[in-house]
């Protein structure tokens, strides 16, 4: 489904990813995680192409995608929420999804995202800026599937949510991988390892671990490598 190979990537002249190597199969929730300023979002802007690297290769459904335009990767099949969500405040939720259907050619059919957090249809005509935190989350990972995704990309979704969001968040992403994998990078490793089906673990722009939730939890060395919950 996603593979990456080996991708090197800077920001100016600093080498931030050291060859990082990962995969997303189909119906999977790969989470990514690492303490702070390891990489993981330059590893979720390099697979979206927002910080495209230098060297290495990214495959989408065996399609070589490494050196696709952004809204090209949108298209094919791939949905990223950024930390920040990125939302339009000032627009309404029915704006914020209309702009996200066009984007993805697919002629303002949004039913997408609503088919996933029915609650947000009692919105749609708040500005997104009002909505409270969750329900904004909801909006943006909901705005990310719209059109046919393969790939949904999500970094720290669960981040400062109360834990009945987080709990609904990670209930909608059970069902979203179903159709759609799932690459998350989050914080918090005990959610993260109930979430996951399978862990990397990134320091210092290397992959130092891969493997299951359970060897995670099983093993000290390991948990050296993250933050503690
Ligand atoms: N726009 C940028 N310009 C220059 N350096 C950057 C930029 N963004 C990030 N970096 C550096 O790249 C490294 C990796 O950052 P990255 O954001 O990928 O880490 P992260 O693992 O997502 O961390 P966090 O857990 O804090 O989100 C860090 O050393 C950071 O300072
Ligand atoms: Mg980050």
């Amino acid at each position: 489904m996603l593979e990456i190979s080996k991708i090197h990537t800077f920001y100016g002249d600093s080498h931030i990813l050291f060859g990082v190597s990962l995969d997303v199969k189909k119906q999977e929730v790969v989470a990514l995680l690492g303490r702070n300023g390891v990489g993981k979002t330059t590893t979720l802007r390099s697979i979206m192409g927002l910080t495209p690297p230098k060297e290495g290769k990214i495959t989408l459904t065996g399609n070589d995608i490494t050196n696709e335009k952004i809204f090209k990767r949108a298209k094919i099949g791939i949905g990223y929420v950024p930390e920040d969500r990125g939302l339009f405040p000032g627009l309404t939720v029915h704006e914020n999804l209309i702009l996200a259907a066009d984007g993805a050619d697919t002629a303002g059919d949004y039913e997408n995202a609503l088919r996933f957090f029915p609650e947000l249809k009692r919105y749609l005509n708040n500005r997104a800026g009002r909505l409270s935190g969750g329900e904004q989350q909801m909006l943006a990972v909901g705005r990310a599937l719209i059109g046919k995704k393969h790939l949904l990309i999500l970094d720290e979704p669960l981040q400062g949510l109360a834990p009945k969001i987080v709990e609904r968040l990670t209930q909608a992403i059970e069902e979203i991988k179903k159709e759609t994998a799932v690459l998350m990078v989050e914080q918090n490793t005990n959610l993260a390892l109930d979430i996951a089906d399978r862990v990397y673990i990134m320091r210092d722009g290397r992959i130092v671990f891969s493997g299951m939730p359970n060897e995670v939890r099983e093993n000290k060395d390991i948990q050296a490598y993250l933050v503690v919950a």
